[in-house]
């Protein structure tokens, strides 16, 4: 009594300051439960507003600076089911705060500062709360260091009707919590509230941890981002009831992911939901190969989903589960995921047909990215294995009728060559179906019985040959993704009309990063229903026609290398955007070319109605700087004057004047490390992987002047070549003699894996510099990019001139010495690295 008198004062003289506080507050018709939905969040109260409609049924006062919930602060919102507090640096709650709330259901009470004494909690707090159903009680421990969270059970023991608990536990739950008798889902681990991260604070899981809870019928179990320190075989024996268990993403200081499946033994020969052991983060890195799971114990459970994600399992038993008489296991996984795992493995031709078929009830199988494969799968492609004998043909694979999607990307090293036909059987319900990155090789053949199929991703192959009518029998087919697969262009520019022909109901075309250097303009005229279309990253300078795609909205033109669009092409996109008006064109990661012949196209960029991804692109002037579109527009009025003063200049250069400027285009990229795009236009064609030392002759070819021919042939010879096993070539020794050098020049370019170009006084007069610097830098590709080791003698006068040469060679590849003292083991070590450095790029 003398509490509630004191309470009443102490809240009457703490109310004056802030009345009127809540007209800030939005007030909107809440659809759940029929009142008001008032959000006072973010208003920087430090008190629960007075004057609330009492009409309300949510009240949200998320992120405030209440401190102190007071006796009968709610006192008139009888009509509250919905009550959010959380993120407020809430230490004490007097013991009517909550009173008046008997309809109240949902308790909102996170990121608090309550120290759970008494005083910050008194026994009674909850005692109105007498309809609450969904509690989440988490303190903020970043605000709140070396806190021990003995939860005062008692407080909640009268919180009866209570079905789902969120709460921070560093302990055992206590006696109190045997009240709690209609408790569905207990959540200890780590949860997002507002986007806010709690933590997860329970890491001793004992016998007793959870032993107030016998008797309670739950069944959910979170326990996601715990850090066990350790764990007993049975401390989820007071569970067994429990439909899921959550154990995602949790960090184990002893033991790992296989000593946690025998805790699972509660759960043999009972029927479960869904069992999530997803991502467990060991302390001791994993060692040795054998990463067993063992399914055993996980076969005599009836589980719908299994998820065993991230776990680095490398071997799987798969065999219990396909012996006949067939465990629970079996009959009743719906949905499997053991995806981004390292499983490898053989299995046989006879049996491999039959794996699918077994798991009768299976609708979604991830068996994706194990990452034995998955890791170099960006650049290592499977090579085609040894020739199988003994094909049936076509090779059956049965799949289980229910099945709906397969996932097997990146899980076979390497499928191998397509050389007979496979035929899915009783495939009707399969819409999904990821191939990608599974080592497949020239599909010569085809593949039936996947009439139904609805996504097919066969990316990361190597496709370069393929069977000209294999998509004839996906008649389905909504999303096809054959990007980075190797696509023939002359196969697509020839055929390419026959071979999408029978896709009528294509949604989603991807074929980006195939190289593709050109596309016919009537490719896609009958794919009257493509709504995206991405053509990214490969090497186009022109935009194929697209008006006949009237649904198309999203083209995907990224990192092409279109320098400029021509009247024609800008024509086409205006129309495709008359007759579609959520068309969208990106452009993005294209170099324009900002001079004045590009003036009616920088203009259609600013006044275009075709909606851009950008409005602003990278732009490179005729003076070979960098700069950007917009840049440009901005100057217009001095651009367009300097254009038309130097417009005689331009008929004069002509036809040069673009060569030079795809040249000068090509050094600024390469300085700006953006893959030489323009460069490479012409000069790539498909092979976009970066060559190897081994796949060059020479390892170094030395280009230098008569004046230094003896210290070449002697010294650099033997530092290079005989002391630090490089193989050179060196033009007194192994050109022969009487040769054009322009033609042996390019000859030991093609055939060297870098090139070193001395830089003297002399080489710079000689009447083949300009040709042969030019020869340097146009042997920089993609595939070869840190190519030229450029050394400068000291003495040389460095010309201006010179700078589009340097310019495009890395830092690291420009040495700088002098030719007439001797040289230090120091430089030789450095000018050996500098040629045996493996290429890096990042495509
Ligand atoms: C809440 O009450 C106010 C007046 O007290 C009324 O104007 C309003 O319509 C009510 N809102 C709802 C959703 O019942
Ligand atoms: C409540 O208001 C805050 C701040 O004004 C806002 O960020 C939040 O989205 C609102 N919540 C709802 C449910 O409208
Ligand atoms: C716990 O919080 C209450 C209320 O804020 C405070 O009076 C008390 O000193 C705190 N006790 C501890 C041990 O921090
Ligand atoms: C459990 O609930 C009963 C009434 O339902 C109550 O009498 C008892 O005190 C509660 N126990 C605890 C520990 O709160
Ligand atoms: C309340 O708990 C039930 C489980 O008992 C859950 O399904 C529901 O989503 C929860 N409601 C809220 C608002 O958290
Ligand atoms: C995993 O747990 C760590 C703490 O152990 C946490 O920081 C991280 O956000 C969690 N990740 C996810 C995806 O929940
Ligand atoms: C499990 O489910 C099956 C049907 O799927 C049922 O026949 C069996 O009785 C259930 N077992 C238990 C222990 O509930
Ligand atoms: C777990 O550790 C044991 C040795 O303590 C080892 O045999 C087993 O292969 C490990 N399992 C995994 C999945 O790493
Ligand atoms: C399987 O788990 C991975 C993460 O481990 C997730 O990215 C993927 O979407 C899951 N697959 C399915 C089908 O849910
Ligand atoms: C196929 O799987 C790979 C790897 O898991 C994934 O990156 C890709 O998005 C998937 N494709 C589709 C169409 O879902
Ligand atoms: C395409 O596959 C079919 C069926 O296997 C085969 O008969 C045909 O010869 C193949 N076509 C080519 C061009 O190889
Ligand atoms: C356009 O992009 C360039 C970089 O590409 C940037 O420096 C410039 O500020 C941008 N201009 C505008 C107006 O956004």
């Amino acid at each position: 009594m003398v509490y509630q008198i004191l309470g009443i004062l102490l809240g009457l003289s703490f109310t004056l300051p802030i009345v009127g506080a809540n007209k800030k507050c939005l007030e909107t018709v809440d659809a759940q439960y029929g009142g008001l939905h008032t959000n006072c969040s973010h208003i920087k109260t430090s008190r629960v507003p007075e004057d609330l409609p009492d009409n309300t049924t949510t009240l949200d006062l998320t992120f405030n600076n209440i401190k102190t919930l007071y006796n009968n602060d709610f006192k008139y919102l009888t009509q509250l089911r919905h009550l959010d507090v959380s993120f407020n640096p809430i230490d004490t709650l007097q013991e009517f705060s909550f009173h008046g709330l008997d309809s109240l259901l949902v308790l909102e009470f996170n990121g608090h500062n309550l120290n759970y004494t008494d005083i910050s909690m008194p026994l009674e707090v909850f005692t109105p709360l007498q309809s609450l159903t969904n509690l989440s009680l988490r303190s903020d421990i970043s605000r709140f260091p070396n806190r021990q969270f003995i939860i005062p059970d008692r407080v909640l023991g009268s919180l009866t009707k209570l079905t789902q608990l969120n709460i921070d536990m560093s302990s055992d739950f206590h006696s109190g919590f045997s009240n709690l008798t209609e408790l569905k889902e207990l959540i200890v681990g780590g949860t997002w509230k507002h986007r806010k991260w709690l933590l997860c604070e329970l890491s001793l899981l004992t016998k007793s941890t959870f032993k107030v809870f016998s008797n309670i019928p739950v069944q959910l179990l979170q326990l996601n981002s715990c850090i066990i320190k350790s764990f007993d075989e049975d401390f989820l024996q007071p569970f067994p009831n429990l439909k899921t268990l959550l154990l995602n993403n949790i960090t184990m200081k002893n033991g790992n992911f296989s000593h946690l499946i025998p805790v699972l033994h509660v759960f043999e020969y009972k029927n479960m939901t869904e069992i999530s052991i997803n991502r467990v983060v060991t302390s001791s890195k994993y060692l040795g190969y054998n990463r067993r799971l063992d399914l055993q114990l996980l076969s005599r459970i009836c589980v719908e989903k299994l998820d065993l994600g991230q776990n680095e399992i490398n071997i799987v038993d798969f065999d219990v589960l396909f012996t006949v008489p067939y465990p629970p296991f079996t009959k009743c996984i719906r949905r499997m995921n053991l995806s981004a795992n390292r499983i490898t493995g053989r299995i046989s031709l006879h049996f491999a047909p039959f794996t699918f078929a077994t798991l009768s009830m299976m609708e979604d199988l991830d068996l994706s990215d194990q990452m034995v494969f998955s890791f170099n799968k960006y650049i290592i492609r499977a090579l085609p294995p040894v020739a199988h004998f003994n094909f049936p043909d076509p090779i059956p694979i049965f799949i289980a009728s229910n099945l709906r999607r397969l996932n097997v990307a990146g899980l076979p090293h390497e499928i191998g060559e397509l050389k007979v036909d496979v035929e899915f059987i009783s495939a009707n319900n399969l819409e999904y179906l990821n191939l990608s990155y599974c080592g497949l090789y020239n599909m010569k053949r085809k593949v039936f019985g996947l009439g139904n199929l609805e996504i097919l991703d066969i990316s990361g192959n190597s496709l370069s040959i393929i069977n000209l009518t294999v998509f004839d029998e996906f008649p389905n087919l909504k999303t096809l993704r054959a990007s980075n697969a190797l696509l023939d262009n002359d196969f697509l520019a020839q055929n390419g009309r026959r071979f999408f022909r029978p896709l009528r109901k294509l949604k989603n075309l991807d074929l980006s990063s195939n190289g593709f250097v050109f596309i016919p303009n009537e490719l896609f005229n009958s794919m009257v229903t493509l709504k995206v279309l991405n053509l990214a990253q490969n090497n186009l300078i022109t935009i194929p026609d697209v008006t006949q795609l009237v649904k198309l909205n999203s083209l995907y033109f990224n990192h092409n290398a279109i320098n400029t669009l021509r009247y024609e092409t800008r024509d086409m996109l205006e129309k495709t955007r008359e007759n579609n008006k959520k068309f969208q064109l990106h452009l993005w990661g294209n170099v324009f070319i900002c001079t004045c012949e590009a003036i009616p196209f920088l203009l259609w960029l600013e006044e275009t109605r075709v909606n851009l991804d950008r409005n602003n692109y990278s732009c490179v002037e005729s003076s070979g700087i960098p700069t950007s579109t917009k840049a440009v527009y901005k100057q217009w009025t001095s651009f367009n004057r300097k254009c038309v003063s130097s417009s005689w200049l331009n008929l004069a250069i002509g036809e040069f004047a673009i060569v030079a400027l795809t040249l000068i285009v090509a050094f600024v990229f390469s300085k700006n490390k953006m893959k030489l795009k323009l460069l490479l236009l012409r000069m790539t064609g498909k092979n976009i992987y970066p060559k190897k030392r081994d796949d060059f002759v020479y390892d170094a070819f030395i280009i230098y002047t008569d004046s230094i021919s003896g210290w070449v042939c002697n010294e650099l010879r033997n530092e290079l070549e005989t002391n630090r096993g490089i193989k050179l070539n060196l033009r007194d020794r192994d050109h022969l003699p009487g040769g054009s050098r322009a033609d042996d020049l390019s000859d030991a370019i093609r055939d060297s894996w870098k090139i070193v170009l001395i830089l003297t006084e002399e080489f710079l007069r000689s009447d083949l510099a300009y040709f042969t610097m030019c020869n340097c830098l146009s042997s920089i590709r993609l595939t070869t990019p840190q190519r030229l080791i450029v050394l400068i003698d000291h003495q040389i006068n460095l010309t201006a001139n010179l700078d589009f040469l340097l310019e495009a060679v890395t830092e690291d590849n420009i040495l700088h010495v002098d030719l007439r003292d001797p040289l230090t083991i120091a430089f030789w070590d450095r000018i050996s690295h500098a040629i045996k450095l493996k290429n890096d790029i990042n495509i």
